[in-house]
């Protein structure tokens, strides 16, 4: 199990070359095997959750090759419609399995899925889905069993916009017989890539990034090589890294709108933010302002992936913040790690309390959950003295290279095996 050791206080100075989305390439990974023709995504960052992922592929039967960045799966001999629990267990992403497998096999059985653990996250809206398409479902020794003779489009409704069943959905009805229209859908970027992925192997899809999404079933889909849209939840966590510690620092490759509640919230802490095109810059003295308040919500909204690190942030500047997560029940359990630190904040049920001090000291914390682990690495970036960030498992999840990254921007983090 490795660590990072962190020295704060850098400023941190450079250009970012984001990675491409890991919640865009995990649902693209997924539809790969829709077809059995050759499938490339390109730009694919190394991170565990795309192996893990890469893995239940394999698993299927299908050969999946990556190397310089790029996926390539063939599925033409894939023949297995179960995902061991081993797998699921490690990776929620796994859930979009059932859409693809049901596509493929007209039959899928995986254990109910893992990732983070931020709260209750059933998968109701995804099976009251794939019922509505025709699909049977039974549990069977823990594992969900689906099966149809085939799959027929429906109007679906959704009474809340979740994006993992918004994607399961798009992937169960690309090839049903009929039209399927979804209202109450995701908006989420990430469905919009998932949309312009199906569409460019043949698909018929349109008004993803909007509530309503319409899926005309066809009957066969070809291959596709596909760059996925860059990560806004990484290029969030590094402009809030270098706001917390001051400098300057551009990312590339992503258009600004897709995070423009962070860049308003960034502002408001006294920030400079400057967008061109597909580049955001931050500038950033160090001393900030905390946000009065700040609430997760579906996309456009601030997204829940970066309410962490913008706890974090709040943490160590001037005034009160009262944060609200809204989409998951407990996402405050990296908050004790961050007291260890100096930091001042009170949780209740789903809302943080924080009072500003002046700044935060270094301390030997444990990253819980992925973006927890962010905020935590942020922290004792801005941090006074040495701090040790420990359990690597989770980032390296969701960033690569992010020691690599940070030291190239002037931070002083070292990846030490414990
Ligand atoms: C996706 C993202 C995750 C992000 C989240 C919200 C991926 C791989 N992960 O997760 O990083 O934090 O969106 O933006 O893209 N819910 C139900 N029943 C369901 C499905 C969801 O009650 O069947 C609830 C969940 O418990 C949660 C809320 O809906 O409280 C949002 O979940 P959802 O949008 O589905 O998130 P994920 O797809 O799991």
């Amino acid at each position: 199990m490795d660590k990072y050791v962190i020295e704060g206080g850098r400023k941190l100075y450079g250009t970012i070359a984001l990675q491409s989305a890991k919640n865009s390439v995990l649902p693209l990974l997924a539809a790969s095997i829709l077809t059995e023709k050759r499938v490339t995504i390109r730009e694919t960052p190394q991170i565990t959750d795309v192996l893990c992922m890469i893995q239940i592929l394999r698993e299927l039967g299908a050969e999946v090759r990556f190397s310089n960045g790029n996926v390539v799966v063939e599925s033409a001999d894939a023949s297995c419609h179960e995902i061991s629990s081993v797998l699921t267990g490690e990776l929620r992403s796994s859930v979009f399995m059932l859409g693809s497998l049901l596509t493929r096999f007209h039959r899928a059985l995986i254990a109910y899925p893992g990732g983070c653990d931020i709260g209750l996250r059933p998968i109701d809206m995804h099976l009251n889905a794939l019922k509505q398409l025709g699909v049977s479902i039974s549990e069977r020794d823990g594992c969900i069993f689906c099966e149809c003779d085939k799959l027929r489009g429906a109007d679906i409704l959704l009474d809340f916009p979740s994006v993992g069943a918004t994607e399961n959905i798009l992937l169960a009805a690309v090839k049903a017989e009929g039209r399927t229209v979804l209202t109450g859908a995701a908006k989420e970027p990430e469905i919009v890539d998932l949309q312009n992925f199906l569409n460019a192997m043949g698909a018929k899809i349109s008004g993803a990034g909007t509530d309503v999404i319409e899926i005309e079933g066809v009957k066969e889909l070809g291959g596709v090589s596909y760059k996925p849209m860059k990560d806004r939840i990484e290029a969030g966590t590094y402009l809030i890294a270098c706001a917390v510690c001051g400098g300057e620092v551009e990312t590339t490759g992503l258009t600004p709108d897709n995070l423009r509640l962070l860049l308003h919230k960034l502002r408001e802490n006294g920030c400079k933010i400057h967008t061109k095109n597909d580049k955001i810059r931050i500038e950033s003295c160090g001393r900030l302002k905390c946000n009065r308040r700040i609430e997760t919500m579906p996309f456009p909204g601030f997204p829940t992936d970066l309410q962490a690190q913008a706890t974090a942030l709040n943490a160590g500047a001037e005034g009160g913040a009262l944060i609200v997560e809204n989409l998951f029940e407990t996402r405050f359990k990296y908050v004790p790690e961050l007291q260890k630190m100096g930091a001042d904040i009170q949780v209740k049920d789903r809302h943080a309390f924080v009072r500003g001090v002046k700044r935060l000291h270094g301390a030997s914390v444990v990253a819980g959950d992925l973006r927890g682990g962010a905020a935590l690495v942020i922290a004792a970036l801005g941090a006074e003295g040495r701090s040790e960030v420990l359990d690597l498992s989770h980032t390296d999840r969701g960033y690569a290279d992010f020691r690599g990254k940070l030291k190239k921007l002037g931070a002083e983090i070292k990846r030490v095996r414990v």
